[in-house]
């Protein structure tokens, strides 16, 4: 049996030795809003939580579907990093791919900060910089970790794989074949809510690429609640399962900070989603 952790949407915030020049662009607006509305409710408290409930549940495998931090500021991304660097597990063993928070801004994108912070955790084999789509081989499990981030105007918070990354991704699904197959990104690839402002732009190429090579699972992000969908596969429906946000501070059990833990044999899966008490302090399965 092969377990496979799944967290998302961490939107670690960190301030330290930040100019205010930072904010002299999408920042301004974007910052401003997330420091009145959201600055406690992702608290990195409840990140520390979920890595202490990680070293309980001992996951073979860790896959981090994006928006680790907000604003894309380099505070935040060493602020990520070192969480990351607690979860025993060495970085191949570790699979992270972009959200859109990731390359907030096109000065991040263009100073690669994100590939920079996780480099480790978004190498394929046999590579020895990030690229995608990134492609992990591990025994019978196989991890094809698409990048769909890219840096929008307020208020987009949309994605796009695009035809390269597309293509590369077919021939990996293909190659790949015969293995329990998960495909991770941040944007779910079905239709999500206010998708044209927040969705997947090429969904339906993408759609089209699973429905003839196929996939065991499809794990997603952004959308920050459990989602499930289905998707048509060449042998019957592909599951796409989006998880909440892993450090979500809120009361409502439903949105409360979660994340999944998959436990996968003969080529069948069954999922636990273990989420945060805050009588406990600690993560433990959903009742
Ligand atoms: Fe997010
Ligand atoms: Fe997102």
């Amino acid at each position: 049996m092969i377990t496979v952790a799944h967290f998302s949407d961490v939107h670690a915030l960190s301030l330290d030795g930040v100019s205010p020049l930072a904010f002299l662009n999408k920042r301004l607006a974007g910052g401003a809003n997330l420091l009145l509305k959201r600055r406690d409710k992702h608290p990195v408290r409840l990140f520390e939580a979920l890595l202490e409930d990680l070293d309980r549940v001992h996951p073979d495998h860790v896959i981090v579907t994006g928006d680790l931090v907000n604003l894309s500021l380099d505070a935040e991304f060493a602020l990520v990093r070192s969480l990351l660097d607690r979860i025993a597990l060495p970085p191949s063993e570790i699979s992270v791919v972009p959200g859109n928070h990731d390359v907030y801004v096109w000065a991040a994108a263009l100073r690669r900060s994100w590939q920079r912070a996780v480099a480790p955790f978004a190498t394929s084999d046999g590579a020895n910089e990030p690229s995608f789509p990134l492609v992990r081989a591990r025994g019978d499990l196989a991890i094809i970790g698409l990048s769909t981030a890219l840096p929008s105007p307020v208020p987009f918070a949309d994605g796009w794989v695009g035809p390269r990354q597309l293509a590369a991704a077919a021939r990996a699904l293909e190659a790949h074949r015969g293995r329990f197959r998960i495909v991770a990104l941040h944007h779910p690839p079905v239709k999500n809510r206010h998708a044209f402002l927040r969705g997947l732009r090429d969904r339906a190429l993408l759609a089209r690429v699973l429905r003839r090579t196929g996939a065991e699972l499809v794990l997603h992000g952004h959308e920050h609640r459990d989602v499930r969908a289905e998707l048509p596969g060449p042998d019957g429906p592909i599951p796409v399962i989006g998880v909440g946000s892993a450090t979500y501070d809120d009361p409502r059990p439903d949105r409360r900070a979660r994340y999944n833990v998959y436990r996968i044999a003969d080529g069948r899966f069954s999922v636990e989603t273990r989420v945060h008490d805050p009588r406990t302090g600690r993560f433990a399965p959903r009742p």
